[in-house]
């Protein structure tokens, strides 16, 4: 498959690179002013928080360490389960650590409201949440994003870190699927 058949199966772009790019400009600033003198630790839900965590992270001028959580709340389809698994924990002891969970995109939010009681848990400083993306329509569960990129419709949107069927990942911009992808 080359990038153009990728292309084809994007029905709509949201969120242009540079729109993306611009608006972590943004939340960059912000986390740096709110962190100023603290130390750090982003921590990045896997797989799709790859992409905003690496753009994100290089945009700050705090200093900031780094470590990766692997959860699981959804199959390989578009629907949330509500279950959500740990496939894989945190290297770093949270003890006394100011945290900032580093995600993708808030749906429900029950994937977000599991993490953020399990991180709290650990005796954290504090835990705070940065996501790309925000759908306001689906929310379920009430929790409190300090950093939003961008609240988008309530569709199901690939590409900047998200997948469907662990394609798509790798696109540089957000957009909702053509039609004929589900269907085939
Ligand atoms: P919840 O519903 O728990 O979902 O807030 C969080 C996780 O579900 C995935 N997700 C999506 N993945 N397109 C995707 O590719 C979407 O539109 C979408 N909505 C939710 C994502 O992994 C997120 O962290
Ligand atoms: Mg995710």
């Amino acid at each position: 498959m080359d990038l153009s058949d990728i292309g084809n199966d994007i029905d709509h772009v949201l969120l242009t690179e540079e729109q993306i790019g611009a608006r972590l400009d943004e939340m960059a600033a912000q986390i740096d002013a709110d962190y100023a003198g603290k130390d750090l630790l982003l921590v990045g839900v896997l797989k799709g928080a790859v992409m905003v965590m690496a753009d994100l992270s290089r945009r700050l001028h705090t200093a900031a360490t780094m470590d990766w959580m692997a959860v699981s709340s959804y199959g390989s389809g578009t629907k949330s389960s509500g279950v959500v698994r740990i496939l894989k924990d945190l290297d770093t002891d949270l003890t006394d650590r100011h945290v900032l969970i580093v995600e993708d995109i808030v749906d429900s939010g029950l994937t977000l409201s599991w993490l953020l009681s399990n991180l709290r848990s650990r005796g954290p400083a504090s835990v705070e949440i940065a996501a790309a993306m925000r759908k306001p329509d689906a929310v379920k569960v009430d929790i409190d994003v300090r950093y939003v990129g961008f609240d988008i419709p309530n569709e199901f949107v690939v590409g900047y870190g998200l997948d469907y069927a662990e394609k798509y990942r790798n696109l540089p911009f957000v957009g909702t699927l053509a039609p004929h992808v589900y269907e085939r």
